[in-house]
C-alpha cells in the first residue's frame, strides 16, 4: 500500500549515528493538518509498542506516519511478502489469516483498534499473516526505516530493562528464553495511580497484565445479584509483583469476570490479545488450571459457584 495524499518531505536533519547500527536514513516527515494530527494521536494513544518511547522519539514517529484508506476485501498485508510498513488502526475491522497446512485460517480480528505488521520489520522475516480489511477502513502507516530506527532501537533498551524481571515471572518459566524475549519486544508498560480502575467487569478484553510494581485489587459484583441495590463490589484477591491478571477473558473468550484497581502507584507490563495468542499459547494450560481456583474463591465469597469457563 502506498501513502495516499501526502508526499514525504525528507529533512536532512541528522540523528546521532554513533549509537545506531542501521544505515543512516533521513528523517521522514509527512505533513498533517491539525485535524489529522488529532485523529492520529487518538489512534496511537494505546499502541503498546509506542508506550516505552521517549517523548522525542514518539513525536518523530507521529511525524513520519501517513494516512491510508482501505477498501473492503483489500489485503493490507500478504503472508510471505517482505515487510514495508507498520500499521496503526484508526477504524475498520481486519481479519488475521494464517496459512496452516496450506489453508488460510482466520486466527483473529482487529476491531477498530490496535496495530499490526511489526514482526517482519523487527525480525527481518517474511510477513507472518495476511491482514484483510472486511470493510472500508483507515490506517496510519509507519515506514520500515523509521520503524527500525526508532522502535527496534528502543527494543534493545526494553530488553535490558525488562529481561531480568520477565525471567522471574513464574507463569513464563516454561517458555524458552527466546520466546520470553519476543514477549519483551512487543509488550507495553502502563502506570496507574492509586485507585485507578485498570479493568472493568463486563468489558470486552483486548489485553493481559503482569504486575511489575505496586498491588492490584481484584473486585467483583456478584452475578447472582445483578440489578440489586446491595450488589456492591467485593474484594476477591490482590496481585503483586510478578503475578498476572486479565488472562481469564482472553482464555475463555468472555467479558471481563471482575474489575481490577490500582492500590498505590502501579506499573504493569501489558500484552495485547494477538501477542498473547501468538506467544503465550503454551502457557494457557497453566492459566486454565487456575480457573478452578477462581471458582473456589467465588464459592467461598458468594456462596455459589459461577461458571467462569
Ligand atoms: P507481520 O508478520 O509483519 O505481518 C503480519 C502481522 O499480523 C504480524 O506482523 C502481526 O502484527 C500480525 N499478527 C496478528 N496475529 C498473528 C499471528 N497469530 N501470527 C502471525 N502474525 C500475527
Ligand atoms: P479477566 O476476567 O480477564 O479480568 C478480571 C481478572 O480478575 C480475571 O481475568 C482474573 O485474572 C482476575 N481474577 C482473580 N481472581 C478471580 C476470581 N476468583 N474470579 C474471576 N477473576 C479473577
Amino acid at each position: 500500500l502506498r501513502p495516499s495524499a501526502f508526499i514525504p518531505i525528507l529533512c536532512a536533519e541528522a540523528f546521532n549515528p554513533d549509537d545506531d547500527d542501521e544505515v543512516e536514513e533521513p528523517r521522514v516527515v509527512h505533513p498533517k493538518t491539525d485535524e489529522q494530527r488529532c485523529r492520529l494521536q487518538d489512534a496511537c494513544k494505546d499502541i503498546l509498542l509506542f508506550k516505552t518511547l521517549e517523548q522525542e522519539q514518539f513525536s518523530e514517529v507521529l511525524d513520519a506516519m501517513f494516512e491510508l484508506l482501505v477498501q473492503p476485501q483489500e489485503h493490507v498485508i500478504d503472508q510471505g511478502d517482505d515487510g514495508d510498513n507498520f500499521y496503526v488502526i484508526e477504524r475498520g475491522i481486519y481479519d488475521i489469516v494464517v496459512l496452516i497446512d496450506g489453508i488460510g485460517k482466520c486466527v483473529g480480528q482487529y476491531d477498530n483498534k490496535g496495530s499490526f505488521g511489526e514482526l517482519a520489520l523487527m525480525y527481518n522475516t517474511p510477513r507472518a499473516a495476511t491482514i484483510i480489511a472486511t470493510q472500508e477502513g483507515a490506517l496510519w502507516g509507519l515506514d520500515r526505516a523509521t520503524f527500525r530506527r526508532l522502535i527496534v532501537k528502543n527494543n534493545a533498551k526494553k530488553r535490558r530493562l525488562y529481561e531480568q524481571f520477565v525471567e522471574s515471572v513464574p507463569l513464563l518459566k516454561s517458555l524458552e528464553l527466546s520466546e520470553r524475549m519476543k514477549i519483551v519486544d512487543v509488550l507495553g508498560m502502563k502506570t496507574f495511580s492509586d485507585e485507578e480502575r485498570i479493568i472493568m467487569q463486563g468489558d470486552r478484553a483486548d489485553c493481559f497484565y503482569i504486575v511489575e510494581s505496586g498491588d492490584v485489587k481484584i473486585m467483583m459484583k456478584s452475578k447472582t445479584k445483578v440489578n440489586q441495590e446491595d450488589n456492591a463490589e467485593v474484594e476477591i484477591t490482590r496481585c503483586s509483583r510478578g503475578q498476572y491478571f486479565g488472562e481469564l477473558a482472553l482464555v475463555t473468550n468472555k467479558p471481563r469476570a471482575a474489575s481490577a484497581y490500582a492500590v498505590g502507584e502501579v506499573k504493569c507490563l501489558v500484552i495485547d490479545i494477538q501477542a498473547f495468542e501468538r506467544l503465550l499459547g503454551s502457557c494457557k494450560e497453566i492459566m486454565k488450571r487456575n480457573i478452578t481456583h477462581y471458582e473456589e474463591q467465588l464459592v467461598a465469597l458468594f456462596g455459589s459457584s459461577m461458571d467462569l469457563k
